[in-house]
């Protein structure tokens, strides 16, 4: 009689234990951990109780020691990659032509590239296209585009020969606006792979907006006008005088442009 009562006992006991253990949801590692209602209970099931109390608590898979913060667990918008730009002339002038980086791409005729023999040691920047250039494709064609031939030519320079002219950006701001911080941010890989292409010993950036957007600096003219600044990873040095289009207005500071452009030859002289 006792048997059949501890046989019924046993029974009963095995049926808790295999269905406790194949529960859906419980873990490998929970399946590692020691059983606590091993056979060795069941041999008493009275006494099991009892011990219960002294058993350690059944165990729960720790926390992850350093759980991942939530920032990291919610989904974040994917971050553009910085646009690289064509690594030589061809590709880079194509890519200029169909470029829809800004919005300046939606008023423009013709995108402008830039002129100039590709090895010329001197790079002159403007600040864009003005309508001329924009009708043309080639930067400085207008009325200050013919006063810069002329400076140049006063210290033997040309686009034919030995200067090589661009923008700040490619395509003219509509109603001849100064170029906006998004647009000059978006056209800046074309400039930066034309002046690694380049490799000018010299930049002559002319005009307040050419000389602060290439600088980044806010600084007044007169201010970035006389000292020798550096720009680029190759530390190319650069000068800086007044836009053409300015001296047609004001005509009294073409001395002072003179001056600027004999500095420019003196550095070139130096080889
Ligand atoms: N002004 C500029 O800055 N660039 C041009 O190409 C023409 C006018």
């Amino acid at each position: 009689m006792e048997a059949r009562r501890r046989d019924r006992l046993l029974k009963a006991l095995d049926i808790e234990v295999w269905t406790r253990r194949d529960a859906p949801g419980t873990s490998p590692a929970a399946d590692d951990a020691p059983v606590i209602d091993a056979p060795v209970e069941r041999a008493s099931y009275g006494a099991a109780e009892s011990r219960a109390a002294r058993m350690p608590p059944p165990r729960t898979p720790p926390p992850p020691a350093n759980p991942a913060p939530l920032s990291l667990l919610e989904p974040t918008a994917p971050e553009a990659p910085a646009y690289v730009a064509p690594a030589d002339w061809q590709g880079l002038a194509d890519a200029v032509s169909t470029c829809t980086r800004c919005k300046l791409c939606k008023t423009r005729t013709k995108t402008v590239f830039g002129v100039g023999p590709t090895d010329a040691p001197l790079l002159v920047i403007g600040e864009g296209p003005g309508a001329e250039e924009d009708a043309r494709g080639e930067p400085f064609v207008g009325a200050a585009g013919k006063l810069l031939d002329e400076m140049l030519k006063s210290v033997g320079r040309s686009r034919s020969s030995n200067v090589y002219i661009a923008n700040v950006v490619k395509c003219r701001p509509p109603g001849n606006r100064d170029p906006e911080s998004d647009e000059v941010a978006a056209c800046r890989p074309f400039l930066d792979r034309q002046i690694e292409l380049l490799q000018p010993k010299l930049i002559l950036a002319l005009g307040r907006i050419a000389a602060q957007r290439l600088l980044s600096s806010t600084a007044p003219l007169s201010k970035l006008r006389g000292p020798q600044h550096a720009y680029g990873p190759a530390h190319t040095p650069v000068l800086i005088s007044y836009h053409p289009a300015y001296l047609l207005r004001t005509p009294s500071d073409k001395a002072k442009s003179w001056a600027d452009l004999k500095q420019v030859h003196r550095f070139l002289a130096k080889g």
